[in-house]
């Protein structure tokens, strides 16, 4: 079993309960924590919401928010759940007016010895407003703190403008800016493995490394999140955030420690460095894709447009983008970094392949031979895998072959049951903890080098290629690979 040390009585406020965020994550994750008993019961859930609902009918959605994930292959555990249900409350209030209702979340929230975390699981835009009700109505208290989720701001200007808004409000340290993939287990691995292990920091450069690929493909479509995901597209939704963190992780110099202002500033090192694209640019090198209709798991599944209002009939919006960038530092220079996510792909996978140098002189004769691959496997089945080349046994001829050493979290820990990333990452937002969340500099430099990049599509009139759902994207992004004699690594789950 996972060790879960327990943390002490909070409140915690979320804005915006009854979407999707509260009912698939957050929700689900407290219940979760509290199961395990990390959560006591003089914690409080408050839920806000400008839709009516009954205490009852918020109870009814917050039990059908857990009782799928809940079950584990066991029984619904019931006691549990109505001590669960005692810490709920709900309260009906647009969170951007002044009025009575803030009265009634104050007395709710008065014990000065809980933090109290504002969770605001709302559109960006909404950020802002909230944050000056909270302070206009005197709800916040001294230890408070407030989480905003990925993307902030849908460009860097409008990211500017939320930091700044926000800031003034609370300041940096109460503010969690939260990407869920720093929350993944084999993502925080990552920083073990390159700074708790000696073997790899030496052949981590441009001396050893011949390119990094970074794929986080799902075959999920957009669901009911078409009025966002339309606005936002696959470079907003996926990698101005995630791709860009695990980018960083993957690249970063050693921090001097784990706290998060020395984690962060590698970081922003990383993205600073990152290299932009122009009009010529960045038609060679990325390629925007968006999904038709084809079959996932032998289902039929119909293409992203098909799937939305009639209003949004004609989108361009991608659901794929795939790019080379180079990180311009001693480190890094010459090395390609290939990014690529996708929804609707194949397979849900997320990993880190480092692929390293060929021989310098093959004594082995003809034939193909592998390069050395460490592969970072985040999603679905955790693990590492570093592939050498071995001999076949036998008497014949000398054979090579190419063989993973296999380090499977699933075999390794057996017994341990991974928390949802944002289970992990809210008990960090109790414990006051930020390593793992987003500083302000860090969103805008990852914002500034996104806009250039959507500039330089806007610059360049970047068409749209198609892609079979079900499949490993557009062909073009086969060939951004492919004219450089390299391929991407598509290794069987
Ligand atoms: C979210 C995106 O941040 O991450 C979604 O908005 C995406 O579009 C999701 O589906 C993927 O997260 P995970 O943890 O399932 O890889």
């Amino acid at each position: 079993m996972a060790k879960f040390v327990p943390v002490g009585s909070f409140d915690i406020v979320i804005f915006g309960v009854t979407g999707d965020l509260s009912k698939l994550k957050l929700i689900p994750a407290l219940f979760h924590r509290f199961l395990d008993g990390q959560i006591d019961r003089a914690s409080k859930i408050i839920g806000i919401s400008r839709q009516t609902l009954t205490e009852e009918e918020f109870l009814k959605f917050a039990y059908d928010a857990c009782v799928k994930s809940a079950l584990k292959g066991g029984a619904f555990p019931k006691a549990k759940w109505a001590e669960f249900v005692s810490m709920l409350t709900y309260i009906e209030m647009d969170a951007t007016q002044q009025c009575q209702k803030w009265a009634e979340l104050k007395n709710l929230i008065s014990d000065k010895n809980h933090p109290c975390i504002f969770y605001l699981a709302v559109s960006p835009h909404l950020y802002v407003p909230i944050c000056n009700s909270i302070a206009e109505t005197g709800t916040k208290s001294e230890n408070a703190r407030v989480v905003l989720e990925k993307p902030i701001g849908t460009d860097l200007q409008s990211a500017i403008e939320i930091n700044q808004g926000v800031r003034a409000v609370f300041d940096e340290n109460s503010i969690f800016r939260m990407d869920h993939y720093l929350g993944k287990e084999t993502v925080q691995n990552l920083l073990v493995l390159r700074f708790a292990n000696t073997m790899f920091e030496p052949l981590w450069s441009n001396n050893s490394i011949d390119h990094v690929q970074i794929t986080v493909s799902e075959t999920l479509g957009v669901e009911n999140r078409h009025e966002y995901y339309d606005k936002s597209g696959a470079v907003r939704d996926i990698m101005q955030n995630h791709l860009l963190q695990l980018l960083c992780l993957t690249a970063m110099e050693a921090p001097i420690s784990l706290k998060a202002e020395d984690v962060r500033e590698e970081k922003i090192k990383v993205l600073r460095a990152l290299k932009g694209f122009d009009a010529q640019s960045v038609l060679k090198e990325t390629v925007r894709g968006q999904y038709i209709s084809g079959h996932i798991e032998k289902q039929a599944v119909s293409g992203y447009t098909e799937g939305l209002p009639d209003k949004l009939k004609n989108s361009t919006t991608e659901t794929f983008v795939a790019i080379k960038t180079e990180i311009e530092n001693w480190r890094w220079a010459g090395v390609p970094f290939y990014l690529r996510t996708g929804k609707r792909m194949a397979a849900r996978r997320s990993e880190i392949v480092i692929q390293f140098k060929p021989l310098p002189h093959n004594v082995f004769g003809e034939g193909i031979r592998e390069p050395n691959r460490l592969v970072i496997r985040l999603q679905p089945d955790e693990g590492m895998r570093l592939y050498m080349q071995i001999k076949e046994p036998g008497p014949g001829i000398l054979t090579l072959k190419s063989l993973p050493l296999d380090l499977s979290y699933a075999e390794s820990f057996a017994e341990v049951s991974y928390p949802d990333a944002y289970e992990r990452l809210l008990m960090d937002v109790v414990r006051g903890n930020l390593s793992l969340f987003m500083g302000h500099n860090e969103v805008e430099a990852a914002w500034q080098w996104t806009d250039n990049l959507l500039q330089s599509w806007e610059e360049a009139n970047q068409p749209i290629v198609t892609y079979m759902a079900g499949t490993n994207g557009p062909l073009q992004s086969a060939m951004l690979l492919d004219r450089e004699n390299r391929a991407w690594w598509e290794e069987k789950a």
